[in-house]
Formats: structure tokens, C-alpha cells, sequence
């Protein structure tokens, strides 16, 4: 089954043609980073405005590079929310049009559940049920039991700032640009994680997280001593960095213990991120359970994972008519 998926939660129009969920055969994503770089954030009626005129000319890319038409498409999925809802509505509102045009089965899926199927794309053997998640990404910080595709049981989330929104406004205050996170993992490499002691909040505190203490540290420090310069710069980012990966492993450690799962997958644009990684592998040495991460760039927003996410919705014979909406807040608990 030939799945279109599309994506317009945030700043990136995304289009891909996956194969039964699993095998991508075209995929094409327009960032707005530079666009939105200039107002050191994402503002939302110009991420829409920029869907407006980059999605048709990014499906026909996916299109061309799976070798494809919309003649031989299956099924269309496309993320109906979490997100910013002008921007949502230009995907939901396309997809709706090709799929009453052509009579398409058509499927809306949550943003947050397709980064939870990118682990399936490329072939890769995935993770079985039920498996814990770790979800973080710039809008969420989520732990989760997958107990199949489309079925997850949360048992902790951010109760402030998502782990990438935590990157991305220390990186701001530090004058490195809009979205931070990949510049801090880069200068994080070159710095000494101990040179700087920022906190170390959420012991014993369930499995929910908390990201602001240590943006408002990094906040009084530069508040004290001006944006530092050079290895200063490096050591700042490597501390900060640290303190989010220690509670992240802190809290994946109970989750794992919690519950005596095998395995663990971990989604998200921060999975990206090269300490984490690092740091994960060594946890799932400790821990014994097998580790499972898609490839940095399918940890950030793309529509291959839309596509996967929602194969297996169309597998189960689910449909959306033409009401379909979008939706700004969209618990992934809440997806089926
Ligand atoms: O999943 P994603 O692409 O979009 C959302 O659904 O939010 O995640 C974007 C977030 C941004 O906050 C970005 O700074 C962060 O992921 N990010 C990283 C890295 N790459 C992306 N954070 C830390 N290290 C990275 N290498
Ligand atoms: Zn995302």
C-alpha cells in the first residue's frame, strides 16, 4: 500500500510516498528555518503563508522522486494536530481536496505519533509491543508505553518547557540563532560539561520532567556575566546540555525499572542530538534493553513518518470524511 503523507504542523511543508509503512520512496521537506530565523522563532501566519506556496511544489518533488503519481497513491495521511492550526489547515484542507477528487482514503494522524512510527522507516527492524518511548521534541517532552501502533499509555510529560524549546531559548539568549538545539550539540562537543553547575531539578519526582530551572540559570549567568565568548561559549553549552540529558536518562532509567520493558525507542527532533545519543547508548548498555532511534533526520519533522503513522491507521480500515480538522492541541494518548 502506496501512503502520501503530508505535514504542516510547524515550519517545515513536508510531502513523502512510503510503501506499507516501512519503505520510503520519495520524500521531500521545505524548511522555513532561514524565514523564521530573523524573528528568533516561529511566527505562525508567516509558517502558513509559506505552506500556502511551498506545498503543492513539495508533493510534486516526493512524487517525482518515488517515481510516482497520485494515481498510484493508496492512501493520504496527513497530521491534523498538535501544531499551529493556520498552519495545519493548509495540509489538512490539501489533503482533503486530493482525497475527495480522487477518491483516496484519507486518514488525519497525530504529529506526535507519526515521530513515534519513524522507527519503522528505512527498513529498520523496529521496536515490538508494548516498548517505552521517549518523546522529545520542541513542542513535547513525553514518556510513553507504545501498546501498538496508534495505542500509547502516557506516564510522564514536561510540566513546563519542552526539552527542544529548552535548547532553543538557552540558544537565543547565547545569540546562536533560531532553531538553537543542532548549533548547542555542536559547540557541547568542544566544552566541558562541568564548568558551570546548573540545576539538577525533578529528583524523585515521578516520571514528569521540568526544563525551565536550568534556562532560568543559564539566564542569571549570562545576566551576571554577559554572553560568554569562545571555549566560555562551548563550556556554557556543554553544561547546559548535560543538565537536560540528566534528567532525560535520569527519568528513562525509572521508566525502564517501572515498568521491566525491553525495549525503548525515542523520537523527536532533540533525538538528534549527539550527547543524548550517546548518553542513551550507554544507558541501554547498563540497563540491558535494546535501544531503537531513527536516523537525525527522520528525528526531525518530515512527512514519511506522517505516512508511516498513518498506514497503519488505513490498515485498520479507518477513514476521515470530509469534516476532518485541525486541531492545535492533540494528546497522543487521546490519537485513536
Ligand atoms: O521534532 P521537531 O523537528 O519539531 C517538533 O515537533 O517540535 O523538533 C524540533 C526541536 C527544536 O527545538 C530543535 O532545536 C531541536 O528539536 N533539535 C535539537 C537538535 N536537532 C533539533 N536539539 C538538540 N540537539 C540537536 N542536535
Ligand atoms: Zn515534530
Amino acid at each position: 500500500m502506496l501512503v502520501l503523507g503530508l505535514e504542516s504542523s510547524c515550519d517545515e511543508t513536508a510531502a513523502a510516498l512510503v510503501e506499507d509503512g516501512v519503505r520510503v520512496r520519495g520524500d521531500a521537506v521545505a524548511s522555513q528555518v532561514a524565514v523564521h530565523a530573523e524573528w528568533g522563532g516561529v511566527v505562525p501566519e508567516i509558517a502558513s503563508r509559506h505552506h500556502v506556496t511551498n506545498l503543492i511544489p513539495v508533493l510534486q518533488t516526493a512524487l517525482e522522486r518515488a517515481g510516482a503519481t497520485l494515481d498510484d497513491v493508496d492512501g493520504i495521511a496527513v497530521t491534523r494536530g498538535p501544531g499551529l492550526v493556520g498552519a495545519l489547515l493548509v495540509g489538512v484542507q490539501a489533503a482533503k481536496a486530493m482525497a475527495w477528487a480522487r477518491r483516496i482514503p484519507l486518514v488525519g494522524v497525530n504529529h506526535l505519533e507519526g515521530h513515534l512510527s519513524a522507527v519503522w522507516l528505512d527498513g529498520e527492524r523496529g521496536p515490538a509491543f508494548p516498548h517505552l518511548a521517549l518523546l522529545v521534541s520542541g513542542g513535547h517532552s513525553e514518556l510513553v508505553i507504545a501498546r501498538d501502533h496508534g495505542v500509547f499509555e502516557l506516564l510522564g510529560a514536561t510540566r513546563d518547557d519542552a526539552a527542544g524549546e529548552a535548547f532553543d531559548k538557552v540558544g537565543k539568549m547565547l545569540g546562536l540563532g533560531y532553531p538553537a538545539g543542532p548549533t548547542v550539540d555542536k559547540l557541547a562537543q568542544t566544552g566541558d560539561p562541568h564548568a558551570f553547575t546548573l540545576p539538577r531539578p525533578m529528583r524523585g519526582r515521578g516520571l514528569d520532567f521540568s526544563f525551565s530551572g536550568m534556562k532560568t540559570a543559564v539566564l542569571t549567568i549570562v545576566q551576571q556575566r554577559g554572553v560568554p565568548e569562545g571555549q566560555a561559549l562551548a563550556d556554557l553549552c556543554a553544561s547546559f546540555q548535560a543538565s537536560v540529558i540528566d534528567q532525560l536518562i535520569r527519568k528513562t532509567r525509572a521508566a525502564i525499572e517501572q515498568h521491566r520493558v525491553k525495549q525503548l525507542q525515542v523520537a523527536g527532533g532533540v533525538a538528534a542530538n549527539r550527547g543524548l545519543r550517546a548518553a542513551l547508548a550507554e544507558l541501554a548498555k547498563e540497563t540491558g534493553v535494546e535501544l531503537f532511534i531513527p536516523s537525525p533526520a527522520r528525528c526531525t519533522d518530515n512527512a514519511a513518518m506522517i505516512a508511516a503513522a498513518g498506514y497503519w491507521r488505513l490498515q485498520r480500515g479507518e477513514r476521515a470524511d470530509l469534516t476532518l480538522n485541525a486541531t492545535a492541541t492533540l494528546p497522543l494518548a487521546d490519537g485513536r
